[in-house]
């Protein structure tokens, strides 16, 4: 079994995220560096916890988690098809074979969002990714920028994010307090309404509701 340590380890690993970071701050985007994908890997394993996935599948939820940007520094258009090759490029024939498959599938699924999701690994890596907005993104990026940019302004505005897993009522739901100076809610819908939906059909393939709640406010 390839475990997350191991991944974390990697040189080739690090220098992928290290260059997609890097790549992506130069042509303007939010953080996708080292800290997005340590929060994706964290909230991954969170999930797979939670859900009592299998040992195999919670250690996958969590490399596909940190890996799922890699791709982006040979080009943001395929970067989920690029990170899905380029694991595959480091651990192949002598890994097990289920497990690399699984997690090139995940990676590839978190931005492809006519994909049908077919493993839990896949669903666990799209809801931490997707939930993932905050103000640290702008800010390890352009702070002189925030205000040109509706996606900067979106993700600035949130002061607080979390996710919490509720087994017994099967409900995974992201709350966010936005700090309503910088975006009000109704730009946080025109922004981020597709991404909430990947996240409903994740938490549904998990068999879970997703809900979101905004400044204390229940919207689903
Ligand atoms: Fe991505
Ligand atoms: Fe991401």
């Amino acid at each position: 079994m390839i475990t997350f340590e191991q991944v974390k380890a990697n040189p080739q690993i690090h220098q992928f995220i290290k260059q997609s970071a890097e790549y992506l701050k130069d042509i303007g985007y939010t953080d996708h560096g080292f800290r997005h994908v340590g929060i994706v890997a964290d909230r991954a394993g969170k999930i797979a916890r939670n859900l009592k996935f299998n040992k195999i599948d919670t250690e996958s939820s969590k490399i596909a988690g940190y890996c799922h940007d890699m791709g982006n520094f040979l080009g943001r258009t395929y970067h989920h098809y690029w990170g899905g090759l380029l694991f595959h490029q480091v651990f192949n024939q002598d890994d097990d074979i289920k497990q690399v498959s699984d997690i090139m599938e995940a990676i590839v699924a978190h931005d492809k969002e006519d994909i049908k999701i077919m493993n839990k690994v896949s669903a666990a890596a799209i809801i931490a990714d997707k939930s993932d907005v905050h103000r640290s993104r702008v800010l390890a990026r352009r702070p002189d920028k925030i205000k040109a940019d509706i996606h900067d302004r979106v993700n600035y505005a949130v002061k607080d994010n979390h996710l919490d897993v509720y087994p017994a009522k099967k409900i995974i739901r992201l709350s966010l307090t936005i700090d309503e100076k910088f975006s009000q809610p109704m730009n946080y819908f025109e922004i981020f309404t597709t991404r909430m939906v990947y996240c409903r059909v994740a938490a549904e393939y998990l068999g879970y509701k997703f809900s979101l709640e905004i400044n204390k406010f229940r919207l689903a």
